[in-house]
């Protein structure tokens, strides 16, 4: 087999690559190595920003996130018995959009399948070759059988755990790592959201998050030990729970119901640099991680897939190497700023177990100047509804 990009992973990022590079006339084949079931059950976070927007209506997949999508204008901090909202739109002109990431990956599915797009499933031993000369190709198993694709250029979108970063020499790339001492635990449950936007709450007990998927579909985190299992909780305690460090308003309205799914996610920061090794480009979480606390993981992606792509369409289409020359530059000057962000609202936001007075009362100290500055606010504001690529 023969292609011109074949992307490892039909996660978002690779297949919003896919489908962007397609609709331009440049041919790409995915190797996945679950199936597409697989990858739809899986819960991710939900808050897209503009610039993503922008970009899944370029891939031609926007319709249903524009009918079915929430714009959020705002977001609401509590903390210490008090509240306030940051005003995405006062303050820096433009909003969120609140579309499920399986939403996301739902639509692109159907767009590579209705375009004919290359996508193979349950590939198995996949091995990067040849990267760094001029002949690429990529061999792996398929029901037993041993398959071979030649191209100009191999993309890693393979998340975290898959290949691609690890393919890069250990001599040729540096890795950075903050782990943090909690996790989140997640749940899914058929009710109407609390508040119709999301409500980020620092309490003495830990964070907790409400945030939503539509009108009866509720998402709530609280942070957790990390020794602990998703069984250590009843629905029943973590309700409980949750609704002790929201605003008592909050926890008054609050209405509860079976979780259909709970689970428990560490938090981390991980960045891997370059995010380019020869015709080889990482792009999404093969190349960096961010804590869930800014909603910043899929976005960071799209902003590596929009750089790829457009380095892609500027080499095929018109010749110039600048693009590609430039992906990893340009990719984690953005990643850097997301990861500043993500740990800069974990910080604020946590209970840390080593977290002693001083660190409390600071903590305290930076809430009250957020409630108190527009500066500050239209920080928080810019970063999250996404800087500029
Ligand atoms: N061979 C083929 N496919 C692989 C391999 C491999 N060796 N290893 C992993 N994969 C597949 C996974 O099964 C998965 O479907 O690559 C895909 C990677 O998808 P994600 O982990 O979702 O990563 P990405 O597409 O970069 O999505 C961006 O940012 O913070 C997150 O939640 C956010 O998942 C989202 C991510
Ligand atoms: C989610 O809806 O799952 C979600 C929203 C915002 C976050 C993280 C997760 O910051």
């Amino acid at each position: 087999m023969r292609t011109q990009v074949c992307i490892i992973g039909a996660g978002p990022s690779g297949l919003l690559l896919s489908q962007l590079l397609h609709r331009q006339g440049i041919d790409t084949i995915v190797l996945e190595r679950k199936t597409k079931d697989y990858v739809l059950g899986r819960i991710r976070a939900g808050v897209l920003e503009r610039g993503f927007v922008d970009l899944m209506h370029e891939a031609g997949v926007g319709d249903r996130m524009q009918a079915e999508g929430y714009v959020h204008d705002g977001t609401l901090i509590a903390y210490d018995n008090r509240q306030f909202r940051i005003d995405f739109r006062a303050l820096t002109d433009s909003s969120v959009m609140v579309y499920g990431q399986t939403e996301v990956t739902r639509d692109l599915y159907a767009a590579r399948e209705a375009m004919g797009g290359a996508i193979l499933y349950n590939v198995e031993d996949v091995q990067i070759q040849g990267v760094e000369w001029q002949t690429p190709f990529v061999e792996f198993h398929q029901a037993g059988q041993c398959k071979r694709i030649d191209c100009d250029y191999v993309v890693g979108c393979d998340g975290f755990h898959g290949v691609s970063r690890k393919t890069i020499p250990d001599a040729k790339r540096q890795e950075f790592e903050k782990v943090y001492p909690f996790g989140w635990l997640g749940v899914l449950s058929e009710t109407p959201p609390v508040h119709h936007e999301l409500i980020y709450a620092n309490s003495e007990r830990g964070f907790a998050l409400c945030s939503m998927r539509n009108e009866n579909l509720s998402r709530y985190y609280i942070q957790c030990p990390l020794d602990q299992k998703p069984d250590d909780w009843s629905d029943a305690a973590f309700w409980e729970e949750l609704k002790r460090r929201i605003p008592e308003e909050a926890a008054e309205r609050l209405i509860t119901g079976p979780s259909i799914e709970k689970s428990i996610a560490p938090l981390r920061s991980f960045v891997t640099e370059p995010m380019r090794w020869g015709r080889l480009f990482l792009c999404g979480d093969a190349a960096h991680i961010v804590p869930p606390t800014g909603a910043k993981g899929l976005n960071t992606a799209a902003s590596d897939i929009y750089y790829l792509y457009h380095g892609m369409v500027q080499h095929y289409l018109h010749k110039d190497g600048e693009g590609l020359e430039r992906y990893s530059e340009k990719a984690l000057a953005r990643v850097w700023k997301a990861e500043r962000f993500s740990w800069w609202m974990s910080n604020l936001l946590h209970q840390y177990p080593d977290q002693g007075a001083f660190d409390r009362k600071m903590q305290l100290a930076d809430l009250a100047y957020l409630e108190q500055s527009k500066v500050a606010q239209t920080s928080l504001a810019e970063n999250y509804v996404g800087l500029p690529y």
